[in-house]
């Protein structure tokens, strides 16, 4: 496993995340919704930098099914358990790579009339763009390799690793 970003870089860049959130939201009681399951180390942590009041949701999509490439054609396994109507609705996403799953959950959750609605994601591998999307913040852009880590997962696997690294061809 080669360390792609290690765990101090990732939480100074979530600290940073967070005050720009901080600074767009308090106030506001924002809905933040946790795309499942990568997702979840990211919102646990930024989260818990911000101080204010604000909803957690958890959303499970299904975008891959079982090939590497995202199809667009995405599934709502789990929806969300409040309305959204009217709320400051925040995105948390692990990763943008195509962009087709979140294009398709902007799309869905827009439908919904939000008062707004924004998208944070920890990475971005902008090289990999086949969906026209807005991401309001972005941890980091990272090339086009498959990483995992930081609750990014290969076949399942890990996810509990408190960084982000390259799985080795020969491993
Ligand atoms: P998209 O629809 O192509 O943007 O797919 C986004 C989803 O694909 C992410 O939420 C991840 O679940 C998964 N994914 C994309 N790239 C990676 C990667 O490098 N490692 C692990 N999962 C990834
Ligand atoms: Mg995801």
């Amino acid at each position: 496993m080669r360390v792609l970003i290690s765990s101090k870089e990732l939480q100074a860049r979530i600290d940073e995340l967070a005050a720009a959130i901080t600074a767009d939201y308090q106030g506001t009681r924002p809905v933040l919704i946790c795309v499942l399951k990568g997702a979840v180390f990211f919102i646990a942590d930024l989260t818990r930098r911000l101080p204010f009041d604000l909803e957690i949701e958890f959303m499970a999509v299904s975008s891959y099914g079982h090939s590497s490439e995202s199809s667009g054609v995405v599934r709502i396994l789990k929806d969300l358990d409040t309305d959204i109507e009217g709320r400051h609705v925040l995105i948390v996403e692990d990763i943008i790579d195509s962009g087709l799953t979140l294009q398709y959950l902007t799309k869905t959750l827009k439908a919904r009339n939000p008062a707004s609605l924004e998208v944070v994601t920890l990475l971005s591998k902008p090289s990999r763009r086949k969906a026209d999307l807005e991401c309001r913040y972005t941890g980091f852009e990272i090339p086009n390799e498959f990483v995992v880590g930081y609750g990014l997962d290969h076949a399942e696997n890990y996810r509990n690793l408190p960084y982000l690294g390259v799985v080795d061809e020969r491993e």
